[in-house]
């Protein structure tokens, strides 16, 4: 539960996305969170305060004036304990009051009273051509210089049947925004490359041959550097996963492909980590019509090539300028300890991440082996997001040490 006693007020101003702001809640509250909800007069038009009270199991407070607060500073007392303020959704006309520091209800007064410290997260919800208006993006570029964090919004359909940049992030994303918020920015200003999944290799155009990785690891990578303050691309093969928000992610199904979209994008890379499980040999005889079973009664031959390295290969060109930082993975099914330390010399990389394989393929949890040139250390039994974030602080650890050196 990444929101373990998190005091997170949830304010909510009027708009048609409310009905999210429910799921969001009850998301929180799974999560571990104590939330408070706040809303405004028009919010309630779009939902009832009972609705909200049941989800989040507190009394919602709405008015300045509420009675039930003994002293009557509510704006006050429901924000000295927060560690948070989340307002989702974040209407025009609340966009307006906070960038002008209103305070003509309890939610906008509550906001101006937080105390230095507690963050200020906002998730617009408007119709697109009030996004788009020069007031409102005047009153966004105001707030993000205020330090406030603009969670989306994103675009596609909208409630009012117009398409477009304004509809309000979905629950799931703004609860990784929130996670996000509580996380060290350790990469602050980084570019990380990340390579995660299995490749696909063909043998006709309906068949091919891939593995069992799940892109699980890579893509715990990739949220844990983005909630670090990274800049995230990743470069996927073949994956069920939803990509992690804020994350840019690069598609791809074959080795080559691979290689092709990681030398792409690797200059002004700070870290690369290769996490994908890249097949060796892709198939040189690539039919292109699909192999008849009957054809001559016979199984087809298939001849193999081998595939290019690409960790090896972005490890190559740091001897250029010496970065990216290259991270690699290796899956080692006996003698994790010896094997380990004699690949990362072979790979020509600072730092490998050694787990015992296949086994791990597909889980929620894995246990890992860090190997540099100091030795090994090893990052016992986690889900493999914790392991993610550890991996990312022992990473971010080494940049630092590297850039003193330098
Ligand atoms: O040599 P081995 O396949 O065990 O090395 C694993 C590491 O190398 C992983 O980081 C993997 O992403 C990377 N790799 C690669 N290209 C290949 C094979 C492995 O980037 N063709």
């Amino acid at each position: 539960m990444d929101l373990k006693g998190k005091k997170i007020v949830l304010g909510l101003s009027g708009g048609v996305a409310c009905y999210k702001a429910a799921e969001l809640c009850r998301a929180l509250v799974k999560e571990g969170a104590q939330v408070q909800v706040v809303m405004t007069e028009a919010a309630t038009h779009f939902i009832g305060t009972v609705t909200m009270q049941a989800l989040s199991g507190r009394t919602v407070y709405l008015d300045q004036w509420d009675g039930r607060i003994p002293n009557n500073m509510a704006h006050i007392d429901l924000t000295r304990n927060a560690d948070a303020i989340l307002v989702a959704p974040c209407s025009a006309d609340f966009l307006f009051k906070l960038a002008h520091g209103a305070t003509d209800d309890l939610l906008s007064t509550l906001c101006l009273a937080r105390p230095h410290g507690v963050p200020l997260l906002a998730a617009p919800a408007m119709n697109v051509e009030m996004w788009e208006k020069p007031p409102t993006q005047r009153n966004v570029a105001q707030l993000k210089e205020d330090g406030v964090r603009i969670l989306g919004p994103a675009a596609g359909s909208q409630a009012c049947g117009e398409t477009g940049m304004g509809r309000m992030l979905e629950p799931e994303q703004l609860l990784e925004e929130v996670i996000a918020a509580f996380q060290p920015k350790v990469l602050a200003g980084k570019r990380v490359l990340i390579t995660a999944g299995p490749t696909y290799e063909a043998i006709d155009p309906v068949r091919g041959i891939t593995n069992l990785s799940s892109g699980k690891m890579g893509y715990a990578i990739a949220r844990a550097a983005r909630e670090a303050g990274a800049e995230v691309t990743l470069v996927s093969g073949p994956t069920a996963l939803d990509v992690p928000h804020g994350v840019r992610r690069v598609d791809v199904q074959s080795a080559r492909q691979m290689l092709d979209a990681v030398m792409d994008r690797v200059e002004g890379q700070h870290v690369f980590v290769g996490v994908a499980a890249v097949a060796d040999w892709r198939v040189d005889n690539v039919s292109p019509h699909k192999i008849k079973k009957d054809a001559g009664g016979h199984a087809p031959e298939l001849t193999f090539a081998q595939n290019p390295d690409i960790l090896a290969s972005v490890a190559a060109t740091t001897s250029i300028n010496g970065w990216p930082y290259c991270v690699g993975f290796a899956a080692e099914s006996e003698n994790l300890i010896e094997y380990g330390a004699v690949k990362r010399e072979k790979k020509g990389i600072p730092l490998l991440v050694g787990n015992i394989g296949p086994q791990t393929f597909g889980q929620d949890e894995n246990a890992i082996v860090l190997f540099d040139d100091s030795g090994h250390t090893a990052l016992p039994q986690a889900s493999k997001l914790s392991l993610a974030r550890q991996l990312v602080s022992e990473i971010a650890k080494r940049l630092e040490k590297r850039s003193l050196l330098a």
